[in-house]
């Protein structure tokens, strides 16, 4: 691919974006940047939008209203150059149990175009990175839920991507789980200088490894900056002298929306994700 991309370029811009699900708006106006080369938390309530922001910076829903940009490329105009920018881990399970670590990544690396002769060594070097080289070779049914994760992981990663897009990378895992998929994603980073685009619901991943991040409620951002700024400004807004947290950020904004959030069909999905990862 020849890269026109202009080197000022955000990773990702999303002006107005709106998505709606029959008649109910999961994303309303959402307005959100996403900076070369910083890790960006996208936080919220459970049926925020964040997932379904995230579907239409993959392009993997469509935009219909409103607009989206990958490094300068508006994703309706360019969905296979922006695919090619990309590397996504979804909240749903992408692995296959009944293909090996290899098989698995193998296919993506076929998927998202690696050139064929270059294949097998970014394949084995993809699971290499992520700590799977020894398992490579056992199907993906025997992992744990954490070495699942990591070769989702590394499946997103044999692109090499300039924007590593992670939806709940870490949910079901257990602690230490947890720090191997961020010191895995941290060091891939360091070595590339790729844009990482995440979103948790662990607030001391987004306050320990988020550059910045964003707190979505119905539809829409209601804040953003460094995990420092938003608890400055709350601790400003409250005036008593306590030290919030992230988390008091993120009820002060979901507040009493919260409720309402979540439904049904929310609390199944996430279920399922962290049992089929658990
Ligand atoms: N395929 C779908 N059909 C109908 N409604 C949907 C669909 N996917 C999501 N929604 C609805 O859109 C809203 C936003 O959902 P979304 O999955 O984007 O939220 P989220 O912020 O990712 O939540 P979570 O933290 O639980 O993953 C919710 O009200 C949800 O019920
Ligand atoms: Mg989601």
């Amino acid at each position: 691919m020849t890269d026109d991309t202009p080197p000022t370029a955000d990773a990702v811009t999303c002006t107005g974006l709106t998505y709606a699900f029959g008649g109910s708006k999961a994303v309303d106006g959402l307005d959100l940047t996403v900076t070369s080369g910083e890790v960006f938390g996208l936080l919220g309530p459970n049926g925020a939008g964040k997932t379904t922001a995230i579907r239409c910076v993959t392009t993997l829903l469509p935009v219909p209203a409103g607009m989206v940009k990958v490094f300068g490329h508006d994703v309706a105009a360019g969905r296979m150059a922006v695919r090619r920018m990309l590397g996504y881990v979804p909240q749903q399970l992408s692995a296959d149990a009944n293909l090996t670590g290899r098989e698995n990544v193998a296919l993506f690396a076929r998927v998202f175009d690696v050139p064929r002769k270059e294949r097998a060594p970014r394949v084995a070097e993809a699971l290499e990175a992520v700590g799977l080289a020894e398992a490579a070779d056992r199907m993906a049914g025997t992992y744990s839920g954490g070495m699942i994760r990591r070769l989702e992981l590394a499946q997103a990663l044999v692109s090499s991507p300039r924007l590593l897009i992670l939806d709940e990378p870490t949910i079901g895992l257990d602690p230490i789980a947890r720090t191997g998929v961020w010191e895995q994603i941290m060091a891939v980073r360091a070595a590339s200088g790729m844009t990482v685009l995440v979103t948790t619901h662990y607030m001391d991943e987004a306050d320990q490894y988020c550059d910045r991040v964003a707190l979505m409620h119905q539809g829409r951002v209601r804040a953003v900056g460094t995990p420092r700024q938003l608890t400055d400004d709350l601790r400003a807004r409250r005036g008593d002298g306590s030290s919030p947290t992230l988390e008091d950020v993120f009820r002060d904004v979901a507040g009493s929306g919260l409720d309402e959030g979540g439904d049904f069909r929310d609390v199944r999905r996430t279920r399922r994700t962290a049992s089929r990862v658990g």
